[in-house]
């Protein structure tokens, strides 16, 4: 995939950090393919138990598509009116150790990659969930073909945010231990 990363200035790391923020107010603008290309290579650049990657992306653009997440997914209206969203899968059989925990492990840092990543572009990000839901991974199967072996961790809506949703103050120095619990 030939990808073009080329964009000029993007913010510092430890802003974007703090400026991620679950994104539920969407303009209904799309998304472009370069900036999906931005996020997926954000994606996979996280970390994974013996690097066994153990993760796979759908990407849905297709306003009837994602509609349909949107009629059957209870939290995930916002879908809507967003541009685009990504459905990171966890493949329990290329985890380490065949386990189902570092399926889900590995497939949530690549989730949250790419929540980050949407905030470093300009874009609004919020992770709804899939998983641990039967009902709801069964839906999120049934629509997008996906798999029996296959888990569908969450659907990441993206899109162009209107600017309502603000980054929540959420340090709390209590829940520090020095040295012991
Ligand atoms: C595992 C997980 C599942 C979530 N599921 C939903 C969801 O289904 N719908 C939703 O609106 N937000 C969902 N969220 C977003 C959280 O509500 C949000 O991260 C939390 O309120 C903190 O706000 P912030 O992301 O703006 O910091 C989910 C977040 C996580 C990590």
């Amino acid at each position: 995939m030939k990808m073009n990363m080329k964009q000029t200035k993007y913010p510092d790391t430890l802003s974007v950090i703090r400026n991620r923020k679950s994104v539920r107010n969407f303009t209904g603008e799309s998304v472009t393919q370069n900036e999906i290309d931005i996020l997926l290579k954000a994606a996979m650049a996280a970390p994974s138990a013996v690097n066994c990657q153990p993760w796979e992306f759908i990407i849905v653009t297709d306003r009837k598509t994602l509609d349909a997440l949107g009629d059957a997914l209870p939290y995930a209206k916002m879908i809507f009116k967003a541009g685009a969203a990504i459905i990171v899968c966890g493949v329990p059989a290329k985890a380490h150790k065949q386990m189902e925990e570092y399926a889900v492990i590995d497939s949530t840092l690549a989730s949250q990659n790419i929540l980050l990543a949407a905030e470093a572009i300009g874009l609004g990000a919020i992770w709804t969930a899939a998983y641990p839901y039967p009902d709801r991974m069964n839906a999120v199967k049934t629509i997008l073909n996906i798999p029996e072996n296959i888990i569908p961790l969450n659907v990441i809506l993206i899109g162009h945010p209107t600017g309502e949703d603000k980054p929540k103050e959420k340090f709390n120095s209590g829940k520090i231990h020095k040295e012991k619990w």
